[in-house]
């Protein structure tokens, strides 16, 4: 294990790279950041990975499942391998952070372990591995040469450790990924979906829900430099985005302080968040503080062009009647909150440590829809965390049954090593019972979505179609991407019952929601 090689830019020949990605919305922006840096620097991406000399795979550790995903892909790299094949494996992400050298040590196929603050160094690290081995495949050259380079190992890591939380003022001031995020590519045809994109307002998180790998494996809470921020959206603009969404673990716990984080040359610098405190006195921040309102009014006025602008997630508790304000005044912000609730049930929250009550919730969702009666709501759920009975289930069901959900995501808890909740309470809701309330909750969640759904007939709404696909779904095809149109929805029409058209239009929302209209 080693990072002997001092680093350097090095041209590449054309080294042929498969990248695939298993993750959440932050690690889709991952993926599409190192695929911009690599591809700058010569390395070719190939879409069959059989082709590929340097195979990525960009993990997630937020569940078992999402491990196991990225676990048979390294299986079934392992086998080529022993068929011979000279390849690079490399695992990046929350999994290589999480699991770390446990991974190694398990799977002698992988050539490269590099974690989510840690991708800035990545050509770096492959381009250790290459000489390594080339090193190590090199003739001797007699006397002169050096066994130790001979012997040397063609593996690299780049992992934050404990670095991410042992100061979290250093660490902000040692973010290469700032660089990252700035020198990402704004060509659109190097996007995968060149009208839309995601910006990152704020890494990690300082949350500790005691059953979520997150705050380790993304480290503390660091804000962007509002200046950067909306320049990044400003580029994507001009590059052809017309939605961009602004991620963040607690998108609505920006705030950034101007003035002490800067760089040698006096530029702006990430920052680490006041933490919650900020939140607790209710109080109008220090004038040089832009909060998340004032970001949103910010990206509102500077980029004109951006037909819709969203975020996620929104973290229930701390959601200021200011960002409400700035949502109901600017018509190009998307009335879509995904705001998880995770549970129903008061002391199973308590036990998540997720800092609110369902009252609070409740509450949080009544203010909005005061403030917003457009808004759309989306969630999570988890299912059979410890300790949750059965009143404690009912009580998540009345919950999805009351509030207008359009959708919740749901999971069956999942113990993750290195949490608080795997150490200190029993998993002790049998797989059977979570499978069975999962099951129930969806089922419920569709009687919800149907009402929420219900509620637009009629209405008039905003669509942004970017999909054509044919009825029923055979290869959906992309045409006429981006295009923001008025649509009048009216509900189930006979004519087009009696006639169904072989191809529908399919686009979203202002709220998200799933629009698809059949087209003539
Ligand atoms: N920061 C976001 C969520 C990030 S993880 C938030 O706080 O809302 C996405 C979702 O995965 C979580 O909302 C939670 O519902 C789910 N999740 C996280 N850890 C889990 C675990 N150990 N088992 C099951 N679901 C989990
Ligand atoms: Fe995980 Fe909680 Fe942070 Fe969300 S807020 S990422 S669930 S610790
Ligand atoms: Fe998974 Fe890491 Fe995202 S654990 S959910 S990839 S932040």
């Amino acid at each position: 294990l080693l990072a002997v090689f001092p680093p350097r830019a090095t041209l590449v020949g054309p080294v042929r790279v498969y990248l695939e990605t298993f993750g959440c919305q932050m690690t889709e922006l991952d993926s599409a950041l190192v695929r911009g840096h690599l591809a700058a620097m010569g390395y070719r991406f190939v879409e069959d990975h059989a082709q590929a000399q340097v195979v990525l795979y960009t993990t997630c550790s937020v569940r078992e499942l999402a491990e196991q995903k990225a676990y048979s892909r390294i299986g079934e790299v392992g086998v080529r391998k022993r068929e011979g094949e000279e390849i690079i494996l490399g695992v990046l992400g929350c999994m290589a952070e999480r699991d770390g050298l446990d991974l190694l040590r398990r799977h002698p196929q992988v050539a490269l372990l590099c974690g989510p603050a840690e991708l800035d160094r990545l050509p770096q690290l492959i381009d250790n591995v290459r000489r390594a081995r080339a090193a190590a495949t090199a003739e001797p050259r007699g006397e002169g040469s050096i066994p130790a380079v001979r012997n040397a190992s063609s593996r690299a890591v780049a992992l934050a450790g404990n670095r991410s939380r042992r100061s979290a003022t250093l660490s902000a001031a040692e973010d290469g990924l700032e660089s990252l995020d700035l020198s990402r590519a704004f060509d659109p045809d190097a996007r995968e979906n060149p009208w839309s994109a995601y910006v990152r307002i704020t890494r990690g998180c300082n949350k500790f829900c005691t059953y979520c790998v997150v705050p380790y494996t993304r480290g503390a809470e660091v804000h962007r430099p509002p200046e950067h921020i909306v320049e990044e959206c400003r580029r994507l603009v001009d590059s052809g985005a017309v939605e961009i969404t602004l991620l963040g673990q607690t998108v609505n716990h920006y705030r950034y302080t101007h003035g002490p984080a800067v760089t040698l040359d006096g530029r702006a610098a990430p920052q680490v968040g006041p933490g919650l405190q900020a939140f607790r006195d209710g109080s109008r921040p220090a004038a040089r503080t832009t909060t998340f309102a004032d970001l949103l009014h910010l990206i509102h006025e500077r980029v004109p062009g951006l037909r819709r602008l969203r975020f996620v997630t929104s973290y229930p508790r701390d959601f200021g009647d200011d960002v409400r304000a700035v949502m109901r005044d600017s018509p190009r912000i998307c009335r879509y909150l995904h705001a998880p609730a995770q549970s129903g049930s008061d002391p199973v929250l308590a036990r998540m440590n997720r800092g609110y009550t369902v009252a609070e919730y409740e509450a949080f969702v009544e203010r909005t829809f005061a403030a917003l009666p457009d808004a759309s709501l989306a969630g999570d759920i988890i299912v059979g965390f410890p300790g949750e009975t059965d009143a404690d289930f009912d009580a998540t069901c009345s919950l999805v049954r009351r509030l207008p959900f359009k959708n919740n995501f749901i999971f069956k808890y999942s113990p993750r090593p290195g949490t608080v909740a795997i150490d200190r309470f029993a998993d002790d809701v049998p797989d059977e019972v979570k499978r069975w309330r999962n099951n129930a909750l969806l089922a419920i969640q569709s009687e919800t979505s149907a009402r929420v759904h219900a509620g637009w007939v009629g209405r008039t709404v905003d669509v942004l179609f970017d999909a054509v696909r044919e009825r029923p779904a055979q290869g959906a095809v992309r045409a006429a991407p981006g295009t923001p149109v008025t649509l009048r929805v009216r509900g189930e029409d006979p004519a087009l019952q009696a006639a169904p058209s072989a191809w529908q239009a399919v686009g979203r929302t202002r709220g998200d929601l799933i629009v698809a209209v059949d087209l003539p």
